[in-house]
């Protein structure tokens, strides 16, 4: 698995007033998606393209478009639909798949309650957002179920990750195609399993059920 850590004073910044306690669900929900975009960038870096023909009103020129398949994007439910926006502003060719995934408070252990994905997903490059790589069990729990599905080539993008995160996904996907996009890497977990410093619980903070 590769792992890339965004390295930006401007991700550095949005996340600096997204873990602010006293930042408000509407502002929450804005950064977040600004993170994603800024992301985006990052995750797309080795998004397929296909040589195509364009005129301009100079002259006929080549350039490149994203190829078919289109990349599928994959929001984990709830919070991941946080970040949905931010992707498909970037990307507005994806298509877009779901997977609800619920982490039980006590055992911290992830079931799947919710998927509407394409029923092939071999050859297509999906990219599945989760603002917050915590125990990992979530994430780990959707790639699982695009692999199982066919995927072979798989991108997982979050604003925030533990070592702890990374080492679970680091064994679940083996020497598979994926990579870890990351605005930033915590120092761990408390014992309610929260990212610490973290933010907080991302679902309650962009929806307003705090
Ligand atoms: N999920 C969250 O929303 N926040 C955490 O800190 C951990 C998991």
């Amino acid at each position: 698995m590769r792992v890339h850590i965004a390295d930006h004073p401007l991700i550095t910044h949005k996340l600096t007033v997204l873990r602010d306690k006293s930042t408000s669900s509407p502002v929450f929900r804005q950064l977040t998606e600004e993170l994603m975009t800024l992301l985006a960038y990052e995750a797309t870096r080795d998004v397929r393209v296909a040589e195509c023909e364009i005129e301009t009103p100079v002259m006929v020129t080549n350039g490149v478009k994203i190829a078919d398949p289109k990349p599928l994007v994959v929001p984990i439910l709830r919070a991941g639909l946080g970040m949905l926006e931010g992707m498909t502003k970037l990307v507005p060719t994806a298509e877009v798949g779901f997977v609800g995934i619920v982490r039980d408070e006590t055992t911290f252990k992830p079931s799947t309650y919710a998927e509407r994905l394409p029923d092939d997903l071999a050859g297509r490059q999906c990219f599945v957002l989760d603002p917050m790589l915590a125990t990992g069990g979530s994430l780990a729990a959707a790639i699982k179920f695009l692999f199982d599905r066919g995927a072979t080539d798989v991108t997982a993008v979050c604003l925030l990750g533990t070592p702890e995160g990374v080492q679970a996904l680091e064994a679940l996907v083996g020497d598979r195609n994926v990579n870890l996009v990351l605005g930033a890497m915590d120092d761990g977990l408390n014992e309610k399993g929260y990212i610490v410093p973290g933010l907080g619980d991302a679902g309650d903070r962009l929806y307003g059920t705090v």
